[in-house]
């Protein structure tokens, strides 16, 4: 049993671990099993994301983190930087949940919408979003804050043909 609550300050020293865990689900696929022995991000960065006060934990029965989303609100717009399932527990419904929740959070706060980066083939990348009702932006509807975050990832090495920006447009659906 997993609940989602909001992500604290001390819950960020785990947070590498389970991204560190998550991130082996691409030892499956041989183009990108090189992720799984990539960096992750510092404990500072997860307590000033937490600060921020977009980020959600799943934690199991004794309060543990087993899973989070990381997510900032930048342009009127809610981004996720991160959305991590333990090795371990995936394929529960964890993640669905973290996303809910920060989903449920965005049209709290009135935003226009939800935005974030990943992989257009990964099944559990763009297709689990596809899922939730986001879409791949394509050309210029990319716009500039978006396209800084892709180039960054470039300049780290990911392969930039196979990264996407998607967005969950809130400014309609939902909102009476
Ligand atoms: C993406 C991730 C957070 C999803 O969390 P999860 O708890 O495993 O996902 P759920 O159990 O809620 O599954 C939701 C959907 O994800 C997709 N999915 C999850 N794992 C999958 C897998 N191994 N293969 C194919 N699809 C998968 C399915 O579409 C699933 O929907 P379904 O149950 O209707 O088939 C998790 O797989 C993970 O941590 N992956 C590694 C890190 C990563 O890629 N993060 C996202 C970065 S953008």
């Amino acid at each position: 049993m997993t609940t989602i609550r909001p992500a604290r300050s001390e819950d960020a020293e785990a947070l590498p671990t389970i991204e560190q865990s998550a991130g082996l689900a691409f030892r499956a696929i041989a183009d990108l099993a090189w992720l799984a022995d990539g960096d992750n991000v510092a404990v500072g960065r997860h307590r000033a994301l937490i600060a921020g006060g977009a980020c959600w934990i799943a934690a199991d029965e004794k309060d543990q983190p087993v899973g989070f989303l990381s997510a900032g609100i930048e342009g009127g717009a809610m981004h996720i930087w991160e959305l991590d399932v333990h090795l371990d527990r995936q394929g529960q419904g964890i993640g669905r949940a973290l996303l809910e929740r920060a989903v449920a959070d965005a049209r709290r706060r009135g935003l226009a919408g939800v935005t974030l980066t990943t992989f257009r083939t990964v099944p559990w990348n763009a297709p689990f979003y596809r899922k939730f009702g986001f879409r791949i932006l394509e050309g210029a509807e990319i716009d500039e804050r978006l396209a800084s975050v892709l180039g960054d990832e470039a300049e780290h090495g990911m392969p930039s043909d196979q990264r996407c920006a998607m967005r969950l447009d809130l400014s309609r659906a939902g909102t009476h």
